[in-house]
């Protein structure tokens, strides 16, 4: 029997936000979580104003709605866009991005700004906010603040604040309204209480300065003592109701069933953990996971999400530090009860599961999150240099760059060095950001079958390593999902493939490189059945000689409705980190890959890297690329190698091409509107 009544969740924004009096709306397209919570500062930011906000996720809601915005005095829609891999839209906001492509709904009257999310050391700065920016006002919608870029690279939180610091006082302006300063004083009121005896220093320093008010004469505003939850503690609970880890459904681990996705994840078991480098001082992982009976399908090119888990030292010790009892039940409830997030995480749960599997404690925290623990710090020298590091002083940030960042201080190792700050854990938890699945390349063709008949699935990490030792005889498992790409072989198998990937860049290619041998052994296959027919009556011997003859060829010449298959791979010694070398080298031998180039940074004096190969090899690949259609593949370090990857094809176009600088940078462009030259890199 159900002994809860269904939810429903109301899919028209518009209907909820007249329900519950709201005029503001922020939008986010967010992959890692960091866009989502930009959009709920923004969307409590807009009290100040005498406004209502809410915080809204484009997959939960039909936004074909978005032409009845105007329905609603005084409104806005807010969007905080992240930019995914290639230029993508992340994956909640994929149906919103294809809608925006193909609809043509007129949005005339709807004001609008946009947030832009991405890392400048990629191709596709921003492409997914800069896209929605555009198409917008496209479609007639009016932008009344100019879209903000973030970048990842720099400093994300730094660039929201300031661009969040214009943009409210221009919104005010643009509707004529003022603060309405009740909000403000009683955020000042709890603040100074708060903050004695360093009220005043502290007030010049924070970095959420909010122009209108300073305009008027008034300090700073503070956003601490918001808490968005409430802590329940719940003492008699029936221990089946609470969750121990499962990112969705409760008890989803124990009962899988497929879809398999990222709120439903499969548990893999780990068949294979092997180290793949044989020398130096790290440690490269090659994994299989087996997907039996999950219904799991996916093609070479795509990665495989794993969720992570904390390690249990460290959460034993966040507990131990903070005095509590890590087996308490609660759940954080979100005070906004017409919110469609109820809690953070999955509730009600114990603090060791959500420190273990639901809050990202290892990385460094941001600086909002000092802000807010600041409060929390009795010792007024440990307060004031919290305060001082989420400032926007000079001073402050190299403080936080050096302290922080480049310590790689964890919320543990902070909470270790300033004995006087202790949190609450409910306010901890509900600040630490979600812990996100991390993206593998996968290292196999789901076509492609091992000598054992077994189907090889292969993720390579390093970070995997400490989580999969097998105790006590348990398979360990992971819980994955997999994520479509765009990384894709050619459609036509005749175009020549041209895959550039050094270090663990390798990873997806030993994917594309077995579906080539698999998509060969089936043209070899074809060919052998037309000559069975046209053989007819002639003795199975002179058959079987002939289809020696044939494999030979086919062998010689890589296949006939195959294209050539390169591979420039680069690693620093041969005897060291040369990834895959046996299974290369008999794909090399097989004909499979019809070359295997390496470059070898270290094994001697001067640095021989894969784009200089490429320069060498230029007529050969001039020669693909122009003559016969080829399809470009680069994968792995975003920052530097994959820019001077693209630099030498340019130089190789000018020379070979006869073009000027600008030409060949227009037609590297061109191969890759038209997915001819495809990149999957990381930083
Ligand atoms: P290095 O570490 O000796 O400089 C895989 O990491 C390989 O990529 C290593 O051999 C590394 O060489 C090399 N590499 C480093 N920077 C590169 C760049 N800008 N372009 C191409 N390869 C690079």
């Amino acid at each position: 029997a159900a002994d809860r009544a269904p939810v429903i969740q109301e899919s028209s924004f518009i209907e909820k936000m007249k329900k519950t009096d709201r005029n503001v709306v922020v939008f986010y397209g967010s992959q890692t979580g960091t866009a989502e919570e930009f959009s709920n500062r923004l969307a409590k930011d807009a009290r100040r104003y005498g406004m209502k906000g809410m915080a809204a996720d484009p997959e939960e809601y039909d936004m074909s709605d978005l032409s009845r915005l105007t329905e609603i005095d005084n409104s806005i829609a807010i969007f905080c866009m992240a930019t995914y891999g290639e230029g993508d839209p992340t994956d909640n906001a994929q149906d919103f991005y294809d809608w925006l492509q193909e609809g043509n709904t007129g949005l005339e009257g709807i004001n609008y700004t946009v947030f832009a999310l991405g890392n400048k050391t990629y191709e596709h700065f921003n492409a997914m906010g800069i896209y929605v920016d555009k198409r917008l006002e496209e479609l007639g919608a009016k932008r009344i603040f100019d879209l903000g870029i973030g970048d990842d690279d720099g400093n994300l939180e730094e660039d929201f604040v300031s661009w969040r610091e214009q943009f409210w006082p221009a919104v005010c302006e643009h509707f004529g309204v003022e603060a309405t300063g009740e909000e403000s004083r009683s955020f000042l009121h709890s603040v100074s209480s708060l903050l004695y005896p360093f009220l005043t220093l502290s007030l010049t320093l924070y970095q959420g300065c909010d122009a209108h008010q300073t305009l008027r004469g008034t300090a700073c505003h503070y956003e601490t003592g918001s808490a968005q939850y409430e802590l329940e503690v719940h003492t008699d609970i029936n221990m089946n109701k609470v969750y121990t880890g499962e990112v969705g459904r409760l008890k989803s681990f124990e009962a899988q069933k497929p879809p398999f996705d990222t709120k439903n994840p499969f548990l893999a078991p780990v068949t294979v953990n092997r180290k793949l480098n044989k020398g130096g001082s790290r440690h490269l992982m090659h994994l299989e996971l087996d997907i039996t009976g999950s219904k799991i399908r996916y093609e070479a090119g795509d990665h495989v999400a794993v969720y992570p888990t904390n390690d249990a030292a460290i959460v034993n010790q966040t507990g131990e530090v903070l005095g509590v009892d890590l087996d308490t039940v609660f759940s954080l409830n979100n005070l906004d009860k017409e919110s469609n997030k109820k809690h953070p995480f999955p509730c009600p749960t114990t603090y060791r599961t959500a420190l273990t599997h639901y809050l990202d404690i290892t990385s460094p925290p941001r600086t909002n999150v000092l802000y807010e623990l600041a409060q929390y710090a009795s010792d007024p020298c440990e307060q004031e240099n919290l305060r001082k590091m989420a400032s926007s002083s000079a001073e402050g940030k190299s403080q936080y760059q050096t302290w922080v960042l480049e310590s790689r201080r964890s919320i543990l190792a902070i909470l270790q060095d300033m004995p006087s700050l202790r949190p609450p854990i409910d306010h901890l938890c509900e600040l630490m950001p979600r812990l996100q699945a991390r993206y593998y390349s996968i290292a196999s063709s789901s076509k492609y079958q091992t000598n054992t008949n077994r189907i090889n699935k292969g993720v390579a990490t390093n970070w995997l390593k400490n989580q999969l030792v097998t105790d006590n005889g348990h398979k360990s498992t992971v819980p994955m999902y997999i994520r479509k790409s765009q990384f894709r072989l050619p459609f036509k198998s005749s175009n020549p493939v041209i895959m550039i990937g050094p270090g663990t860049g390798i990873a997806p290619f030993m994917g594309f490189i077995q579906e080539q041998a698999w998509l060969k052994e089936q043209a070899i296959e074809r060919e052998r059945r037309e000559r069975e027919r046209e053989g007819g009556r002639e003795g199975e011997r002179e058959r079987e000689r002939e289809r020696e003859r044939e494999r030979e060829r086919e062998r010689e010449t890589g296949g006939r409705d195959i294209g050539e298959t390169v591979l420039y791979f680069g690693c620093r010694h041969r005897n060291e980190d040369f990834l895959y070398q046996e299974e290369l080298e008999q794909f090399e031998k097989a004909g499979v890959l019809t070359q295997l180039n390496v470059a070898f940074s270290r094994d001697q004096e001067q640095k021989v890297y894969v784009q200089h190969l490429l320069k060498k090899n230029k007529e050969h690949l001039w020669r693909l690329i122009d003559g016969e259609n080829a399809h470009i593949y680069v994968c792995g370090d975003a920052r530097n190698m994959a820019r001077d990857v693209q630099n030498v094809f340019c130089e190789i176009a000018e020379e070979l091409g006869g073009m000027t600088h600008d030409q060949a940078v227009e037609y590297i462009k061109k191969l890759m509107t038209k997915g001819r030259y495809s990149q999957d890199v990381w930083n």
